[in-house]
């Protein structure tokens, strides 16, 4: 279905955009762009690609804003289905019972690890990692939250004091009872949780801190000492859910079921806001003496619900999982020849699926391929918690001779930072 173009991307030529942009809405980004030498205001896009305001320049989207548009841009089945439910909805009333929200609550249910079987839904991520540990809290009656150093679990209240210290510095005091240990370290988290731990709060693959993909055997250690403690496993499925790992969810990779499973920013179909908190039947005894102690005026707004279900379906097909597994094969064939091409800079690409990270030697060589990468005609954001890490995120959804041309221009990115890097060396 074609939606009526009302002309909503190139009223503003795109000088008159940044600046606006600088007076209006962040004058530090508007900065922060410039300096970087990347030039680019979002205009059309659609399918893989993006493309500047000013038409001049097309990207490859290998950021997919950390699994928003897992599907690529505007798919068209999306497109359909929130063109339909506008046909008939709204937002809804959160006080009210809901048809849309108990649909999308199902599917949830028989699509998630284990018996994850109730869902409250949120706008985004971080509000739903904050119901999540809310959740945890009042289920164990214990106050103590353990999460990851470098992870990333979005800037709202329990989910800011469960992030790093640089994040929190500026904005005063956070929640007690939050400690942070190195990811991926059994004896580190064995020593930091306790009989007052509610929960351990951890995304499956830490996305901002570089794509650290775990050890096999460190989940199941995890569960089983969560199990051995009282506390419940959190697991942030925010980027790694919904097929990005060639998986539907990210944890299944390693044969875990969680207590309580977050996800968000894919479910959104990159046209929708939508974001859930599954968790197990028996912790929705927190919501029994008063149903409104928690509550989300645009969560699960049910206009947005027939996407999310789109979604799921879409993601959840064998056929799907399959080729993103395929697309994956592609990569890790292509980045070990770069390897042997450009040793002085790649270490290796992280990867489980097409949740991938090229990692390189330095901290400076993140920020430069990512300006090498735009150069090169593709989006890749370097990850905040580790700049030697470059984030690779296509579209699931791209096909075999898109891969390939990633792949080659990933190739003439590092030549790039290698020159630079060899120069200043
Ligand atoms: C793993 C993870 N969890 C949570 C969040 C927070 O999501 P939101 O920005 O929708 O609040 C993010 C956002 O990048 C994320 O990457």
């Amino acid at each position: 279905m074609e939606a009526q173009s009302a002309n909503f991307v190139g009223t503003h030529g795109k000088e008159e955009t940044i600046d606006l942009f600088a007076r209006h809405v962040s004058s530090g980004k508007a900065a922060f762009f410039k300096a970087a030498g990347i030039d680019f205001v979002l205009g059309r896009r659609e399918g893989p690609y993006l493309w500047d305001l000013a038409g001049e320049k097309r990207l490859i989207d290998c950021h997919c804003n950390g699994g928003v548009f897992n599907l690529g841009h505007r798919h068209p089945q999306i497109v359909e289905a929130l063109i339909q439910s506008l046909g008939e909805l709204d937002i809804g009333n959160h006080h009210l019972m809901s048809e849309q929200r108990a649909a999308l609550a199902r599917r949830l249910a028989q699509l998630a690890p284990g018996d994850l079987s109730y869902t409250v839904f949120g706008v985004g991520g971080g509000e739903a990692i904050d119901l999540a540990i809310k959740v945890a809290r009042g289920y164990t009656g214990r106050a103590r939250v353990i999460s990851a150093r470098g992870g990333y679990h979005g800037h709202t209240g329990y989910a800011l004091a469960a992030g790093d210290e640089k994040y929190r510095a500026p904005f005063g005091p956070v929640a007690p009872g939050f400690l942070q240990v190195p990811f991926g370290d059994v004896a580190a988290l064995e020593s930091a949780v306790d009989g007052e731990t509610a929960a351990v709060l951890l995304e499956t693959v830490p996305a901002t801190y570089g794509v650290l993909v775990p050890d096999q055997d460190y989940f199941p250690q995890v569960r089983d000492l969560c199990d051995r403690k009282g506390a419940l496993l959190i697991v942030d499925e925010v980027q790694t859910g919904l097929g990005r790992t060639g998986r539907l969810w990210g944890i299944e990779h390693f044969d875990v079921v969680p207590d309580i499973m977050v996800v968000g920013k894919g479910l959104s179909g990159g046209v929708y806001p939508m974001a859930a908190t599954c968790f197990r039947g028996e912790y929705e005894v927190v919501f029994h003496q008063d149903p409104f102690i928690h509550i989300s005026t645009f969560g699960g707004a049910e206009v947005g619900c027939p996407v999310a279900l789109r979604v799921l379906d879409i993601s959840s097909d064998p056929a799907f999982l399959r080729h993103v597994k395929e697309m994956a094969n592609l990569f890790s064939a292509g980045f070990q020849r770069l390897r042997q091409k450009h040793p002085e800079v790649l270490v290796g690409l992280r990867q489980l699926g097409l949740m991938m990270g090229v990692e390189m030697a330095h901290e400076s060589c993140g920020p430069l391929f990512t300006r090498a990468a735009y150069e090169a005609g593709f989006l890749s954001v370097y990850a905040n918690n580790d700049p030697r890490v470059a984030q690779l995120l296509p579209p699931l959804t791209l096909d075999r001779p898109l891969a390939d041309e990633i792949v080659a221009r990933a190739d003439e990115a590092l030549g790039m930072v290698k020159r630079i890097v060899m120069r200043d060396a």
